[in-house]
């Protein structure tokens, strides 16, 4: 039985599901080759990030006081941001697409909608396949209304298409009130593919110090069950890709998103966990979970388990959420001592 795991990434033909996530992985060019070989089917360049930008001409502590959306946090995660500005990410940009036979794929983070225009066009003049627009943005204004904020991402991502030719993703964070919505909208505005979700980087305390500090803080498990239910809804409701992100960190997590309806996928903490031979090993764990299935594409199987396909999506109900809370067995599932059920293991 021959195994085809192509797939259609925006527009963007893929020979497996398995894309690398922007990630500071791409800072050392060995890298960048060693993803590939390992299998893995595109890669999503590190941001830009108009800071960078904007530091180009201007000293840290300047900005520091000038710019509102700057925060420290920005500078613990992206120390590299004071040594690398724009002309030098557009220059990596080209080297990795030299490098690569598989797509590039670049990633913008900006504020000002000029910026964003700007530096989507000066990306795309590098060559790269495709632009991924990534809306981290961590609010602290009180009084910016969702709407504008809302209202001002899908119509950033309609400028950005207009003024280039290469397919245009958006990774977004599931922080909406109706998520749906807003991707159905920037859906509409032309966007050819969501990355669903952002992991949004949040400080702990340190309460010796009593002082923050900022953990990596990479995903675990169960941390891609909010994508994997946002696959399921949005399977068949959309003309762009879905790209499951966040948590999924086997090959058993490629298949669980697929069925429910992503077109593909994107990883980082598996790499950063396992190393990068982990494609690999998600590669074949998916091939042989195929073959046991029987299966010999991906559309075979993609989106089996989607809302649009089951014919009743309890799994993405209210009821559901419902029946879980009342369930007064799981309290002695965990504390059999306690009752009298039996221990149970979390079924993950
Ligand atoms: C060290 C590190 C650097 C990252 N840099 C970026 C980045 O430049 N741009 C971006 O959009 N996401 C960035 N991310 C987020 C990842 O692309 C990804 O969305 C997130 O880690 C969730 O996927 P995962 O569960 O596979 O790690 C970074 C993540 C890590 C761990």
């Amino acid at each position: 039985m021959s195994i085809n795991l192509s797939t259609q990434y925006g527009g963007i033909p893929l020979k497996n599901p398995i894309v690398v996530g922007a990630s500071n992985i791409v800072s050392d060019p060995a890298n960048l080759v060693k993803l590939e070989q390992a299998g893995a089917a595109a890669i999503v360049y590190k941001s830009l990030f108009e800071e960078q930008i904007e530091l180009e001409a201007f000293s840290m502590e300047q900005k520091m006081e000038a710019y509102q959306n700057w925060d420290a946090e920005h500078d613990t995660f992206f120390p590299a941001i004071k040594h690398a500005g724009p002309a030098e990410h557009l220059m990596q940009l080209r080297q990795a697409k030299k490098a690569l036979s598989i797509p590039v794929i670049g990633s913008l983070n900006c504020v000002h909608d000029e910026t964003w225009v700007q530096f989507a066009q000066e990306m795309a003049a590098t060559g790269i396949d495709g632009l991924e627009l990534n809306f981290y943005a961590n609010q602290t204004d009180f009084g910016a209304e969702s709407a504008g904020i809302e209202n001002g991402q899908i119509e950033t991502v309609r400028k950005v298409k207009k003024a280039i030719k290469i397919p245009v993703f958006v990774k977004l964070s599931p922080y909406y009130s109706n998520t749906l919505r807003v991707i159905d909208k920037m859906d509409e505005a032309g966007g050819n593919g969501f990355v669903l979700f952002n992991r949004l980087f949040q400080p702990d305390i340190d309460v010796e110090k009593e002082e923050h500090f900022f953990p990596y803080n990479f995903s675990s498990e169960n941390d891609s069950r909010l994508t994997l239910r946002y696959a399921g809804l949005l399977h068949k409701r959309i003309s762009g890709s879905i790209v499951a992100n966040t948590g999924i960190l086997n090959g058993r997590d490629v298949v669980k998103m697929i069925l429910a309806g992503a077109d593909a996928t994107q990883v980082v903490s598996a790499i950063y966990k396992k190393g990068i031979h982990q494609i690999t090993h998600m590669l074949e764990e998916l091939e042989g979970w195929m073959t046991k299935r029987g299966y010999e594409s991906l559309d075979q199987f993609k989106g089996k388990l989607s809302k649009e396909n089951l014919a009743d999506p309890f799994a993405y109900k209210r009821a559901q959420y419902v029946d879980i809370l009342m369930k007064s067995e799981l309290f002695i599932q965990y504390h059999p001592k306690d009752g009298d059920g039996e221990a149970a293991e979390e079924h993950s």
